[in-house]
């Protein structure tokens, strides 16, 4: 050994031994997000030590990294007792030809992460924007991480809605675990928009975890937001508002102005023509017939009717939908699937007897949370309550293609049995908004 290789050697053993951390600046947890205006997405990563934030990238089957994309880098300080840090990079990538493939990697001249893919959203509204759609995935058993790993390598989805709840839980072990799970999403949420909404595991330290680790539009740290995808506009919003009033009440009602001020802004009949779709996701859900004690369980749960034990009370969610129209709800938060029929103020209002998803009176809810997480899945009572249609406690997600104006295609794929479709449902409406109820 010469001399500059043994003290390289000796240097190495110095810095173990007095415990100081390895430089650490190759990028990790790569995912992306589509933030909103035409043309753009956003790509976010971690480094444990300080880089710059970089992107290069073009088009697939052109010039590798032809186009470079710069950002920022926040610090993030996890709430545990080891206060660990991060650097959380998000760099935007704008004037994206609609509908094209792009190749990218991310990172720095100190450190390149893998070369991923993703074809950039097309801004018009007649094209059939496909999803998959489950909340619930844990770190720990994410039985239907593999199978969506491979829907997305053969190009299935556009974007992919995560209804709440990760990692189980991102803050635990001092943030390692929120660590591994993006490292372990970054085999799909690197490749399509990984769209989010915040769920009750996120809580901790007032949902830092969940706010500085996404990055989804508009400037509420992820929590509540809108997006438009071919002809549908997509709302995200926080259900535990109504669950967490200890992080302030008021947050449930700054909520609840922006969505009724989002729905009349959907409404307006220039909109509404353009983007006929409203589908809303939230964690929690109104209804459900699962055999515990969940709020969903409760007649008057708190998301559905809203919580009458504050001052003002405060109103709850199905009536604002059902006003404006909301042509489906999508949930989680139970480890299940659940089809709903057609329902208001638990009413069934099926289109018609034979064919009660073809111009329904009242919005369609689905509940998908089990997509696999450490607390297994959830039973369901035995009684049939008259509002639900279909129900399974396999392992699974959703997949959905909204197909044009009037057709919307949702089936629920079951992990247990090796991918078959368990359920399936064509939603039909020749008219959409509040005058379809009438
Ligand atoms: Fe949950």
């Amino acid at each position: 050994m010469d001399t500059f290789a043994t003290l390289l050697v000796l240097c190495g053993v110095m810095s173990l031994a007095l415990g100081v951390p390895p430089i650490w600046t190759q990028p990790e947890q790569i995912h992306i997000s589509y933030p909103g205006s035409p043309g753009s997405m956003l790509i976010t990563w971690i480094t444990l030590n300080k880089t710059d934030s970089v992107v290069e990238y073009g088009v697939w089957g052109g010039k590798l990294f032809e186009l470079t994309a710069k950002g920022q880098a926040a610090l993030f300080e996890d709430g545990g007792s080891e206060k660990r840090t991060m650097f959380i990079h998000r760099v935007l990538l704008r004037e994206l030809k609609p509908g094209v493939p792009y190749v990218y990697h991310c990172g720095s001249d100190l450190g390149w992460s893998d070369i991923f893919y993703f074809t950039a959203l097309r801004e018009r509204v007649d094209w059939s924007p496909r999803f998959a759609l489950y909340g619930d995935m844990g770190n720990e058993n994410p039985q239907s991480l593999a199978r969506l790993q491979k829907d997305t390598q053969v190009r299935m989805y556009d974007a992919i809605l995560h209804i709440g709840d990760f990692a189980y839980d991102m803050d635990e072990d001092n943030a390692r675990i929120g660590d591994q799970f993006m490292r372990q999403v970054e085999s799909i949420a690197a490749y399509v928009p990984y769209m989010t909404c915040p769920g009750n595991h996120e809580n901790t330290y007032n949902f830092s975890n969940y706010r500085n680790r996404f990055s989804m539009p508009g400037n509420t740290e992820s929590m509540w937001y809108s997006w438009n995808i071919g002809p549908v506009h997509i709302i995200s919003f926080s259900t535990e508002v109504y669950f967490y009033t200890n992080y302030g009440l008021d947050l449930l009602f700054k909520q609840y102005q922006w969505l009724q001020k989002d729905l009349e802004e959907a409404n307006r009949p220039e909109n509404r023509a353009q983007r006929p779709w409203i589908i809303t996701m939230g964690h929690r859900p109104m209804y459900c017939s699962n055999a515990d004690k969940d709020d969903c369980t409760e007649f008057n749960s708190h998301v559905r009717t809203g919580l009458n034990d504050t001052t003002p009370p405060a109103p709850g969610l199905e009536d604002l939908f059902y006003r404006y129209g909301v042509d489906l709800e999508v949930w989680a938060h139970e480890h299940s699937y659940e089809r709903l029929w057609p329902v208001y103020n638990y009413t069934v209002f099926n289109g018609s007897l034979n064919e009660p998803y073809v111009n329904p009176k009242a919005p369609v809810h689905i509940i998908t949370g089990s997509a696999g997480c450490r607390e297994r899945t959830d039973p369901f009572v035995p009684e049939h309550r008259p509002w639900s249609a279909f129900r399974s406690s396999d392992y699974g997600y959703a997949r959905m293609q909204v197909f044009n104006s009037s057709h919307l295609y949702l089936e629920q794929v079951s992990d247990d049995q090796y991918g078959k479709a368990i359920d399936s449902m064509w939603l039909v409406k020749d008219k959409h908004g509040p005058e379809a109820w009438l």
